[in-house]
């Protein structure tokens, strides 16, 4: 396992894919966005044509396909039998049904790994999502958790979707993220909550500049403290 493991969980548009980026970026570690592999999964499912509800065949998905993640210039880029889909599996379709993909067991079971066997590769590692303090990384050095209010949550996901030329409204947008909070924070396995002994950070009202330098002021007291 990584020397350092640096944990990021939070929900939706908290700030945490940036933020664990940033930090990465800031530590020279690398840098996981584990939403990415429920995505890549969702979109192979969709492809298929398979019944999202359906464990067993997405199962089978996770065995047949063939899933790479690499960090490319700070960004996870993702591959599904070769083909690169960074840019598909942001869709608002995909974005949609990752929470059937989220909640089958034994899928989480089986990216935890992946996550675990990616981190084993690496000397310092940030990686982000929703689980990674409470099951994936138990032991890990340091854990965050980065929440917001839904309406700035809202607004920031409005901004980065406008960017990409997209027009929702701020109350689908606001909607469509309270829909998912609850999915994340209801199901059976892996929800969304902070660790124990997670760091809580609300970003409300901090730009993503202060969320980093506040997260690596911790880390920096905590790497202190250890030597
Ligand atoms: O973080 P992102 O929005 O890309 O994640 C997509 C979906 O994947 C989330 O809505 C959540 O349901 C799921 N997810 C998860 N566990 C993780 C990361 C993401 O259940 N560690």
């Amino acid at each position: 396992m990584a020397d350092l493991i640096i944990t990021i969980d939070g929900p939706a548009a908290s700030g945490k894919s940036t933020a664990a980026r940033l930090l990465a970026k800031k530590l020279g570690a690398s840098f996981l966005d584990t939403g990415a592999m429920y995505r890549a999964v969702t979109l192979a499912a969709m492809r298929a044509g398979v019944d999202l509800s359906d464990e067993q065949k997405l199962l089978d998905i996770t065995r047949t396909c063939e899933f790479q993640f690499s960090v490319k210039a700070g960004k996870m880029t993702v591959c599904i039998d070769g083909a690169d889909v960074t840019e598909q599996i942001r869709s608002p379709e995909v974005t949609a049904n990752a929470r059937y993909i989220a909640a089958a067991p034994g899928v989480r079971e089986k990216l935890v790994q992946m996550q675990r066997q990616f981190a084993t590769g690496q000397k310092k590692i940030v990686t982000e999502g929703r689980d990674q303090g409470t099951v994936a990384f138990g032991d890990a050095d340091i854990k965050f958790y980065l929440t917001a209010d839904s309406a700035e949550r809202a607004r920031r996901r409005q901004a980065e979707l406008r960017d990409k030329g997209a027009g929702e409204s701020l109350e689908q947008i606001q909607r469509a993220i309270e829909q998912r909070d609850k999915s994340d924070e209801r199901r059976a396995a892996g929800p969304l909550k902070p660790a124990e002994d997670a760091i809580v950070v609300d970003t409300t009202n901090m730009s993503i500049e202060q969320v980093v330098e506040k997260l690596a002021g911790y880390i920096k007291e905590k790497c202190s403290k250890k030597t």
